[in-house]
């Protein structure tokens, strides 16, 4: 038997194609991300991320009775707080901008809030540094998340998703819910590669690490990508720790860890395709080297194929729409 001859004839129509298709991708697997600056008046577009804006606390509720319309429901939220700070960290901006959401939309979404200090410290690290700037503060870093997280949930977040890449922070968040937040999922970024691809988003955020200390990058907590196996334990210690939902952080250069998560837990696995390689897919468009959608829908599908039950996506909100005829 000749194999390719074979397999040709499963391709040969639109029609056969379908039916032998076994991975297919929806909108309502989508998650949207959003940025909230306090600082903001009106919505500022982000440079070489189409259809993405920062929003004012005002212009975010608009974007969101939009973004229903067109069928997105699921939004990852990132608040950007005016000030800075050393310690003492004041989250009510981000519990108001939750209970405003919720407020307004109720259960005809579903929001999940972004839980790390990195938009909140001046100098742009994940959490609290020792006094010669050389090191984060694990055991502290963790309290102050564990009490963001429950202000978060108590706002109303059916969510909360720490990025900070502190160890033990999914079990302290889980005590914290504990007694009277107990619905609150956890998503942990469980496997957050320390990567150039966060770029765009750390302009946003106003997040990225002063370059000035001790501690220049953020290699001593977020996960090494030479170190595959690494993220495989983070992984499983999260979820034993309570977490209900995993990530997997760029998506693309790191699709093999989707696939070895999904040979070890039952467990939802969220990909996140990252602000670095949703602008590059925008550049090459806008150079007219490829075409957005279809590069969309391919590194969707492939997410989807390697194992990966989520997306958390800068185009959710046009996911239907770009899905529809496909
Ligand atoms: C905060 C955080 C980052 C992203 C999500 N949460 C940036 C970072 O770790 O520096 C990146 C998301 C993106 O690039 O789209 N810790």
């Amino acid at each position: 038997m000749n194999y390719s001859v074979n397999q040709r004839r499963l391709r040969a129509s639109a029609h056969i194609r379908d039916l032998a298709a076994t991975v297919s991708v929806s909108h309502k697997e989508m998650i949207q991300p959003l940025f909230v600056d306090q600082a903001l008046k009106e919505a500022v577009p982000i440079p070489n991320m189409s259809g993405v804006c920062t929003d004012s606390p005002e212009s975010v509720l608009r974007q969101i009775e939009k973004d229903v319309r067109n069928g997105a429901t699921k939004f990852l939220l990132f608040p950007v707080p005016a000030s800075k700070y050393e310690t003492d960290f004041n989250f009510d901006f981000a519990a108001d901008l939750v209970a405003s959401i919720k407020r307004n939309f109720g259960d005809q979404v579903w929001l999940a809030s972004d839980v790390c200090l990195c938009s909140y410290t001046a100098h742009g690290h994940c959490g609290v540094l020792n006094e010669e700037k050389s090191q984060l503060l694990n055991d502290e870093t963790v309290q102050i998340i564990a009490r963001y997280a429950l202000q978060l949930a108590q706002a109303g977040a059916d969510c909360v998703a720490p990025s900070d890449m502190t160890d033990g922070r999914i079990g302290a968040i889980r005590s914290a819910l504990s007694e009277k937040q107990e619905a609150t999922a956890i998503m942990s970024y469980s496997s957050k590669f320390s990567s150039s691809f966060y770029g765009p988003f750390r302009d946003v955020c106003k997040s990225a690490p002063d370059k000035s200390l001790r501690l220049k990058d953020r290699s001593s907590y977020q996960l090494d990508f030479r170190n595959p196996g690494d993220a495989v334990a983070s992984s499983l210690r999260d979820l034993a720790e309570g977490a209900d939902l995993i990530m997997v952080k760029p998506c693309l250069p790191y699709l093999d860890i989707v696939v070895r998560l999904r040979e070890n837990t039952l467990a939802p696995i969220a990909v996140y395709h990252v602000s670095g390689e949703y602008a590059s897919i925008d550049l090459m468009h806008e150079k007219g080297l490829i075409n957005r959608d279809d590069a969309l829908f391919e590194i969707w599908t492939a997410a989807k194929r390697a194992g990966a039950t989520m997306i958390i996506t800068y185009a959710a909100r046009s996911a239907k729409k770009i899905l529809e005829d496909r």
